[in-house]
């Protein structure tokens, strides 16, 4: 196979014990880890009380890729627990709020979006998770089952999902430390979130499925965002198992 962007990105973002001089970082131009939709009307969400108790052991045991989804709309709470469990606050130490996914140098560079196919208690559209308020901005009301699914290049998972979700990453926040080897742990950071949302799907009872296989620019519009300051990198279905 020929040398290709991937392999040249890999080499040219390698780090050398004789090359570390250490960079300054200017903490003045820190960019935030929250974005938030000011104008949009803000939807609080449920305290967080997991409706089960399954171990940590028998979640891992259990974990598979959940493709097939009953009609059974998923509750306010369970979406609350999810999206906490995934990437939300749970420590602050010094004034620095920690969240329950790890992140290289706690930059958090991914937000997280809800398409809500059949979550009661609210309208079927897209919606932002505010993490700092635990809270859903609604951004836009309707069926958007067809948009997400033929932006997830047609897998009908994301039609039949009572919730989609979709990170993306704004990659400043990275960057502004890491410069280009900032993708690497972005990627990483995706995938810390995407397993916590698997487990904690999984000891909910509910069934979860990532989906990396997606149409950029297309879920891009469906979001949103410009696609170059802020993409969407990854997804997940998630609904009750059929
Ligand atoms: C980065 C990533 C992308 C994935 N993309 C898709 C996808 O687009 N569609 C899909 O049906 N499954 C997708 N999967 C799920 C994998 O197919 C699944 O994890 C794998 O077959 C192992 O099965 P298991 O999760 O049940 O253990 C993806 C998983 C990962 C980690």
């Amino acid at each position: 196979m020929p040398e290709g962007i991937g392999d040249r990105y890999h080499k040219e973002t390698k780090y050398y014990p004789e090359k570390m001089s250490g960079r300054g970082l200017d903490w003045s131009s820190k960019p935030s880890p929250y974005k938030e939709y000011p104008r949009s009307r803000r939807i609080e969400l449920p305290q967080l009380e997991p409706s089960s108790a399954m171990s940590l052991d028998e979640a891992l045991r259990k974990r598979t890729s959940v493709r097939d989804y009953s009609d059974e709309p998923l509750s306010l709470r369970d979406l609350s627990y999810l999206l906490w469990a995934s990437t939300g606050i749970q420590r602050v130490e010094q004034g620095y709020e920690f969240r329950t996914a790890p992140s290289a140098g706690a930059l958090y560079p991914i937000d997280t979006y809800v398409v809500a196919n059949r979550v009661e208690g609210i309208a079927a559209g897209l919606y932002h998770y505010a993490i700092r308020a635990h809270a859903l901005e609604e951004l836009r009301l309707g069926d958007l089952r067809l948009e997400s699914a033929r932006a997830a290049l047609g897998q009908s998972i994301c039609y039949d999902a009572a919730a989609v979700f979709v990170w993306t990453a704004i990659f400043y926040r990275s960057k502004w430390k890491y410069e280009q080897r900032g993708y690497r742990y972005i990627y990483m950071d995706a995938g810390h979130i995407g397993e916590n949302l698997y487990l904690s799907a999984t000891g909910l009872g509910l069934g979860a499925c990532a989906v990396g296989a997606l149409f950029d620019d297309e879920l891009n519009r469906l979001l949103g965002v410009d696609g170059e300051e802020e993409s969407a990198i990854y997804m997940a279905a998630v609904g009750h198992p059929l």
